[in-house]
């Protein structure tokens, strides 16, 4: 029998998203996510890196990325509509329906690995890590981009109860589980920290809202304690040239809720 979470999303997603590729060029909150995540691996990769986008959805990031640089994506998705949607778009070729946690590429094959509001929808993200791990060459880089809960921070990691299909994590704690996976550390950081107090008023922000609040993040993140607090976390990793501890070398088998935060600055 398939494990709960993995039905849940992808009949969620199956059914509920038709739309998605239409909202991610419309809202908000999505539109942010571009600005965040696109220069972000374009700027970190060299020229004609393939990227794996995993659990990437309809391709809204892709997308970008693909028409802002020489690099190439493959797209990976529990969900057949999600992985239809992508496949609107032209320069994405290669987009296939499969589970994040076996991905059916040999080892090596990529040069970057991309996770936007993906890992949070395993119960633990060390299995999809270690596959991360296993289809990038070494030298390869990871990209994590995941909400930060603020009550997992208190509470420790956890479902959500309200969205069944979604786990409560925190930054550190997906840095430690990265760098379980063998994978190096190279940034720890959060965006999206004043808005926080916006949304206790508003559930619908405007761009404008998310651009005057980066401003002011700005100012606040220089505060120590402030820094990791924000909305949304934001982790990148290398995998080592010559690893010390091989992915495959560690003990097998999900381990939900275990780990270690990796110490944040
Ligand atoms: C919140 S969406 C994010 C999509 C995309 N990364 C983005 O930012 O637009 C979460 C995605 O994870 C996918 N997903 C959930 N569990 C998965 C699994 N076990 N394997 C592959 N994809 C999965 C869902 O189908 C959905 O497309």
């Amino acid at each position: 029998m398939e494990r709960r979470d993995k039905e849940l999303n992808r009949a969620h997603y199956d059914a509920h998203a038709a739309d998605d590729r239409v909202r991610a060029q419309v809202e908000p909150n999505r539109l942010h996510s571009l600005e965040i995540v696109v220069p972000w691996v374009v700027s970190s990769l060299g020229a004609n890196a393939r990227v794996i986008d995993i659990a990437g959805g309809s391709g809204a990031h892709a997308s970008q990325i693909v028409r802002s640089s020489s690099i190439s994506v493959v797209g990976v998705d529990i969900s057949e509509t999600m992985i239809r949607q992508r496949a609107e778009d032209p320069l994405l070729t290669e987009n296939v329906v499969a589970d994040m946690e076996a991905l059916p590429f040999v080892s090596g094959s990529f040069e970057g690995a991309l996770f936007v509001a993906a890992l949070h929808h395993v119960p633990d993200p060390l299995p999809t890590l270690r596959e991360a791990w296993r289809v990038l060459r070494p030298g390869g880089q990871i990209f994590v981009c995941e909400p930060n809960s603020l009550r997992a921070r208190r509470q420790g990691v956890a479902p959500i109860v309200e969205h069944p299909k979604e786990f409560r994590v925190t930054v550190g704690w997906l840095a430690g589980r990265i760098q379980e996976a063998g994978f190096e550390i190279d940034e720890v950081r959060t965006k999206r920290l004043s808005i926080r107090v916006v949304d206790l008023f508003t559930q619908s922000s405007s761009l404008g809202i998310f651009h005057l609040t980066d401003r002011i993040d700005r100012v606040l993140t220089v505060v120590p304690g402030l820094s990791h607090l924000g909305g949304v976390g934001l982790v990148r990793g290398t995998k080592p040239a010559q690893p010390a501890v091989s992915s495959d070398a560690q003990e097998d088998g999900a381990r939900p809720f275990a780990g270690q935060n990796v110490k944040l600055t």
